[in-house]
């Protein structure tokens, strides 16, 4: 057996390889690195180390050749062409290197009214990898609970959440539970080969007042919800370059898209989802 993981060394991709590491040994599973500096260590961990660019084809079929299955983790650009691109890429590189079986790691906004910038390309998966002949799983992440973390200095100081959703409420899951649940479908043929879409999320949404009052209560700040408008929050957020890219997802979840609360983590890993409270908890650490 031989797992080969895109993305490998980004935030969700390197979760997913330690949860990889529960079912294989280090030597049947291979890091797909876009920056092989970025994977420095990791060989003589015992791990293949392949360089590859979803962007540059001739890097592709050596990175996935002789793999039994491929857990395809998008990388973070905002650019729709790209994106497309680079997943016509690798279902080339795929049927080149003869793999047939794949895990496409994906985003719940994907509805054909989502207003975020990255909406068409998480509608394309489906739809792309159905007349595919791949057998395959898609995996759909609610938003990370993980920036939250970091974000919670700044809350901390805006004594807000300024998200621009209103009573709308958003669904999330840690990074952590992610990898664990995309581990298990990949190394599961029941759960990975017959086309199933999967959403993970915590066991409930949460309005934005809901988790000011979780994050008021871990970090003993008084933190409460004064949404701003979506122009102002691209506008603050501009400088990280990404605001009106997050403005278009937060428009998507003040129309209640980034909402959906699903069972799918317990029916996979046979138990419950962190909690956000119990998730901030663990990993506030001021
Ligand atoms: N659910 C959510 O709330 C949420 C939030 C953010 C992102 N996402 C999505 O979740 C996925 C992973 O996020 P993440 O936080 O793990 O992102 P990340 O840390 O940036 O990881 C992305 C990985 O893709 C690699 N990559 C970038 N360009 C590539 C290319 N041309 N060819 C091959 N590999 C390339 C990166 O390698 P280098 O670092 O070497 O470039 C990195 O290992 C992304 O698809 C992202 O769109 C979801």
């Amino acid at each position: 057996m031989l797992a080969t993981v895109t993305g490998a060394t980004g935030h969700l991709g390197r979760r997913i390889i330690n949860q990889l590491n529960r079912f294989l040994m280090p030597n049947q599973i291979r890091i797909g690195a876009h920056t092989v500096t970025k994977a420095r260590g990791l060989k003589e961990a015992g791990y293949q180390v392949a360089h590859l660019d979803y962007q540059i084809p001739p890097t592709l079929v050596p990175a996935l050749g002789d793999s039994d299955l491929v857990i395809y983790v998008p990388s973070l650009t905002y650019n729709l062409i790209d994106r497309v691109t680079e997943l016509e890429n690798l279902l080339t590189a795929m049927q080149k290197a003869h793999v047939s079986n794949l895990v496409a790691v994906s985003f719940f906004a994907d509805q054909a009214n989502n207003p975020f910038r990255m909406a068409p390309f998480y509608a394309y998966l489906p739809a792309r990898l159905a007349g595919s002949g791949l057998n395959y799983a898609i995996v759909k992440n609610a938003l990370y609970a993980d920036p939250l973390v970091s974000y919670l200095p700044e809350l901390i100081e805006r004594q807000n959440i300024i998200y621009p959703v209103g009573n709308q409420k958003l669904a999330f899951i840690s990074q952590e539970n992610s990898a664990e649940a995309i581990a298990k479908v990949a190394m599961t043929p029941a759960l990975r080969d017959h086309g199933q879409t999967y959403l993970l999320t915590q066991n409930q949404a949460l309005s934005m007042s809901e988790l000011a009052k979780i994050m008021t209560t871990i970090t003993r700040k008084t933190i409460g919800y004064q949404p701003v408008s979506l122009a102002e929050f691209a506008h603050i957020y501009h400088d990280e370059g990404d605001g009106n890219e997050l403005a278009s997802m937060y428009q998507a979840g003040a129309m209640g898209l980034l909402s959906g609360v699903s069972n799918d983590f317990v029916k996979i890993t046979g138990h419950a989802p962190t909690s956000m409270a119990d998730f901030l908890m663990n990993n506030y650490h001021p």
